[in-house]
């Protein structure tokens, strides 16, 4: 019998018993507060698409503002625009394509590291974590893991805390005169992010100032130092926005290809079949010489592999947004400030979508790309969300995961 990866009624149980019982969109209450839950793929579409007008983000979450402050993935409005500019020229087109050479130098000493364990047993999930701290690093902030180590490390403590307290009530008055454990904690790691992040500025201020640059550079990091020191007030980034913006790219640029490579390690172990078409397809185009990214983007069978892991096992199952003002979704009337909770994760599992063998990792179903096998409906497959809010880093995520499985 074939080994199946139904996960949603494990992942998200109570969105899988309600769309069950009340169909693909659902209201729920979040105390006084009603959410429309929606996993209808054309109402999915719908609401990604018009992301920045009708439907915007939702104010952030005590959580969400304590990993990402006020950067891009939470940023609304003009902030919005401004960084989102930034982030598509560093992790776009030249740009992407002048990172690769580093990606591949990263995925090559882990290999190297590798060789030591010949026979022995690796933690995979803790090796591709050094591996992306390392890529981000790297590519965006001019930086190695161990430089970046500090923040990683405190990032993640801060996710434990917050993600433990995400239904936490929070009373105004009472939280400014007393403070928990977790929030005196969480307050103290933020702080020693901010010194962290601080201090690699502060380095790449002062290569400009002793002379041993003539700019503070191309990557992300040096737009960001650049936009901070903006002769034109509008323009110029806060300290806070600057910071903001790294703790972003630290975090959402590690934790999410972290997992999409141990799950693609892992399907392709139980696999064994797709483990040997990628290697054939790996050695037809490469040989022997390192990769480049004209020809990576040739992977057909590769890029068949990560859709498919992307479809069953997606680092992100949910977006949140609202209404702006009173408006027509589908068939629906929705009034204005109606938050709503798009779980694009229920369509990557539907059999009524997908047919009987959804819970299947059968990477031939993308054979002829995303519209085919979707029948034209983006919605049913979004694991990078869609629209104006898509993620940035989504040609930067699938170029770090070809790299290291051809290497691999
Ligand atoms: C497998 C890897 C990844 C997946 C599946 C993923 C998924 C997503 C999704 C679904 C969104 C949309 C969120 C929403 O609409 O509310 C998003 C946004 C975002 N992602 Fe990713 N992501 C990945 C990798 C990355 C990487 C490597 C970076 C950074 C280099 C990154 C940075 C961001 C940012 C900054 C946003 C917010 C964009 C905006 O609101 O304008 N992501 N990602």
């Amino acid at each position: 019998m074939a080994l199946r990866h139904d996960i949603f009624p494990r992942v998200q149980p109570h969105v899988y018993s309600c769309v069950n019982r009340y169909g693909r969109n659902y209201l729920a209450w979040d105390g006084k507060q009603p959410e429309l839950v929606i996993t209808e793929p054309e109402l999915v579409n719908e609401v990604l698409k018009n992301s920045v007008t009708t439907f915007p983000k939702r104010k952030p979450t005590f959580f969400l503002t304590g990993i990402f402050g006020n950067g891009l993935v939470t940023a609304l409005g003009e902030k919005w625009v401004k960084q989102r500019k930034l982030a598509n020229y560093a992790f776009h087109g030249e740009s992407l394509k002048n990172m690769t050479p580093a990606v591949i130098a990263s995925v090559e000493t882990m290999l190297e590291k590798w060789k030591g364990y010949v026979g022995k047993e690796i933690e995979v999930y803790h090796e591709f974590r050094l591996l992306t701290s390392e890529v981000i690093s790297r590519t965006a902030f001019g930086s190695s893991y161990l430089e970046g180590e500090k923040i990683f490390d405190m990032l993640n403590k801060l996710s434990i805390i917050r993600s433990r307290n995400l239904f936490e009530t929070r009373i105004p008055l009472i939280n400014k005169l007393w403070k928990s454990g977790d929030v005196l904690e969480s307050e103290e790691l933020s702080k020693g992010i901010q010194d962290c992040v601080m201090k690699i500025v502060k380095k790449r201020e002062d290569k400009v100032v002793n002379g041993e640059a003539d700019s503070f550079g191309n990557d992300f990091l040096g737009l960001l130092v650049n936009a901070y020191h903006d002769s034109d007030k509008n323009n110029r980034l806060s300290t806070e926005d600057l910071v903001d913006e790294c703790k972003t790219f630290y975090f959402a640029g590690q934790d999410t290809v972290n997992s999409l490579l141990a799950w693609i390690v892992f399907l392709l172990a139980i696999h064994g079949d797709w483990q040997e078409k990628a290697r054939r397809e790996v050695i037809e185009i490469f040989g022997n010489q390192i990769p480049n990214s004209e020809e990576m983007s040739k992977l057909k069978i590769m890029t068949m592999i990560i859709y498919e892991t992307l479809r069953l096992y997606g680092p992100s199952n949910g977006m949140m947004r609202r209404t702006e003002s009173d408006v027509q979704l589908g068939k629906l009337i929705l009034p204005a400030n109606l938050d709503l909770l798009v779980i694009h994760a229920a369509p990557h599992h539907d059999p009524q979508l997908w047919g009987d063998d959804v819970h299947l990792f059968k990477p031939e179903r993308f054979a002829e790309g995303i519209a085919k096998a979707t029948n034209y409906n983006a919605g049913v497959f979004c694991p990078f969300g869609l629209g104006p809010r898509n993620c940035v880093g989504m040609n930067f995520a699938t170029t770090e995961t070809v790299a290291e499985r051809i290497d691999s």
